[in-house]
């Protein structure tokens, strides 16, 4: 069986260098559209494979489909053309819809649905406590769910067959979805609990404020629902990259902080394209610095992205760059040695080929329309300044696809500015949860904006950690403490459902 994980892990990260660096080599100071870190909850299991596979919960889901309308938005002819898109039930654990027990419902993120099953364990982990029925539901474009005639080339083509792809379909689809189940089931008294990590998170907490007759509450582990328009400053995500190295090691932080200029200087010598090359084993001769430097930028947004316990990949990183066995004193030789402790002893480096996976293809898409995330670097970091441009952003986008970003949809349609003050009266019951290592973080809701739309934050914890499968051997006890908090919250949320049912069947 193909493993789920291949098409899962945060290699895309290191393709976006590739084309940046070859196809889309305009500029050198400012970010481009593949410098920006993906957004994925799974991006740091290749970590650590064994936590993958150990489980076999296989066994108990079962997969659907549903006939899924291609365009909820409006009533052209051609809207109305479906395509199946694929969901996942596991029952084991229900109490019934007699009993109205809950539903807890994983919106699917930007990649298929397989790694999701095994891995995102706050389903699985806590099915038997809520007697709860377990629903996944696949984002469209993505694994099995493809619109217009269920080929990815054709569906995946040009703009013309791409624009149906976006987050308010996507929420649509989940909502026809559950609501589908609910009668299917005849459960339309349980409450039902939407859960999604990362962009998977924006959309569970973007549902709830959407389809609050859908979902009593939402749970959005990772979500940077601020990373859009101004809210957030452009230095956010680099800075607490930066921070977390600082406070793994100061020497390590300075010798990356350091190491810029010297391959800059190197590699603008006669031969130091191919000097670089050496040292740092790449696999086929460096075409640019940028080729290296966007590579090494992108490992160390990884290690602090998916910075998770047991290993912690931000010390690793620096046991490597401090560490070097034997002992180095050239700065790039300690940098490679980082390479490798992250890494581990392969071939080469740096520009290996990488199959290119489904996520780096349509979540181009998606970040070239609606989910502009304007991430870039000024001042104050470990890394050279690269601002976020937006109109060449722009440009980038739409030489790819015929046409442009809008980037302020997002707030537009959702919101997100002076988002207390919003919130604060409007809607209720959505956890913020995040971990304050996470360089997306600083685009998440960090504050409590009112008694139910709650923030619960971990200092040391890293991306979508809390909806990860649990680990009793290795789970510190803050992140144990993180999921038992976000636990007893939902409990409040269905305790006071039924409640609030009993009086409305009473009346
Ligand atoms: C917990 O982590 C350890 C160390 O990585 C691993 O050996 C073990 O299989 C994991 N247990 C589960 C239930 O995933
Ligand atoms: C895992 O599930 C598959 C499919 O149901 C089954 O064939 C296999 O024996 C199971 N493996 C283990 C280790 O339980
Ligand atoms: C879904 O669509 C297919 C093809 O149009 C059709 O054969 C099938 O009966 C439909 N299923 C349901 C449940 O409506
Ligand atoms: C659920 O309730 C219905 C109607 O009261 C009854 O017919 C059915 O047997 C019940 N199902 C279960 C599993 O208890
Ligand atoms: C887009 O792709 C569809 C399906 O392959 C095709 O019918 C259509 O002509 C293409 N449109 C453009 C503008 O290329
Ligand atoms: C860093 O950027 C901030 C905000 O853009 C600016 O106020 C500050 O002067 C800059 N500092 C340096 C050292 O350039
Ligand atoms: C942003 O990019 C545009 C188009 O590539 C370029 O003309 C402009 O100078 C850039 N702005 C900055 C501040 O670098
Ligand atoms: C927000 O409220 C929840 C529930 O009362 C609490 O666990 C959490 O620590 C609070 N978060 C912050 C950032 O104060
Ligand atoms: C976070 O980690 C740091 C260093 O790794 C440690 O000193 C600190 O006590 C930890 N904080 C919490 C709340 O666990």
């Amino acid at each position: 069986m193909k493993s789920p994980i291949s098409s899962l892990q945060w290699l895309p990260l290191i393709f976006f260098l590739i084309i940046s660096t070859s196809v889309l080599s305009t500029t050198t100071t400012a970010t481009t559209l593949f410098d920006i870190p993906r957004l994925s909850p799974l991006g740091g299991i290749l970590q650590d494979p064994e936590t993958v596979f150990s489980a076999n919960v296989s066994d108990d889901f079962e997969t659907f489909y549903y006939n899924q309308t291609l365009d909820h938005f409006n009533y052209m002819p051609e809207s109305y053309s479906t395509f199946q898109q694929r969901y996942v039930i596991n029952s084991k654990y229900w109490d019934g819809a007699n009993r109205s027990a809950p539903i807890l419902a994983y919106l699917g993120a930007e990649a298929p649905l397989d790694g999701d099953l095994r891995n995102i364990g706050f389903l699985t982990d806590n099915a038997a406590e809520f007697k709860a029925l377990l629903v996944y539901i696949e984002h469209r474009y993505y694994g099995e769910s493809i619109p217009l005639g269920s080929s990815r080339k054709v569906a995946l083509g040009n703009a013309s067959t791409l624009g149906y792809f976006n987050s308010a379909q996507a929420i649509a689809d989940y909502a026809e979805i559950i609501i589908y189940l609910k009668e299917k089931l005849q459960a339309q008294n349980s409450p039902v609990i939407v859960i999604g990590g990362s962009y998977g998170g924006m959309l569970a907490s973007w549902f709830r404020l959407k389809y609050p007759h859908v979902a009593i509450g939402a749970l959005a582990s990772s979500a940077p629902i601020l990373y859009f328009d101004d809210i957030t400053p452009q230095d956010g995500y680099y800075s607490i990259v930066t921070k977390d190295f600082r406070e793994a090691s100061e020497t390590c932080y300075q010798t990356i902080k350091n190491s810029w200029s010297i391959i800059d200087e190197i590699g603008s010598k006669p031969d130091g394209l191919s000097v670089l090359s050496k040292t740092f084993k790449t696999c086929k001769p460096l075409k640019s610095v940028n080729e290296l430097k966007s590579y090494l930028k992108l490992m160390y947004a990884s290690a602090a992205q998916y910075n998770s316990p047991p290993r912690y990949p931000v010390t690793i990183v620096c046991g490597g760059i401090d560490g070097s066995v034997p002992p180095k004193t050239d700065i790039l030789d300690k940098v490679f040695a980082g390479v490798v402790a992250y890494y581990g002893n392969r071939g080469c480096y740096v520009n290996a080929p990488q199959q290119i996976s489904e996520t780096t293809v349509g979540w181009r898409w998606q970040t070239c329309t609606e989910m502009v995330i304007p991430i870039g670097i000024t001042n104050n970091t470990m890394f050279q300044p690269s601002p976020f441009n937006l109109s060449s952003f722009i440009e980038e986008c739409r030489s790819l696809y015929g046409v442009p970003p809008r980037p302020h949809w997002v707030t537009t349609y959702y919101g997100g500015h002076d988002i207390k003050l919003v919130l604060h009266k409007f809607g209720s019951n959505i956890i913020f949860s995040n971990g304050l290592r996470d360089p997306y973080s600083s685009g998440g809701v960090l504050v409590n904006i009112s008694e139910s739309i709650v923030a619960v934050h971990t200092v040391n914890g890293s991306h979508c950690l809390d909806i990860l499968r649990a680990n009793q051997s290795t789970d510190p006890e803050w992140l144990v403490r993180q999921r038992e908090v976000e636990v007893q919250i939902i409990k409040g949320w269905i305790t006071q459902y039924y409640f609030d049912l009993s009086l409305s069947v009473n009346n």
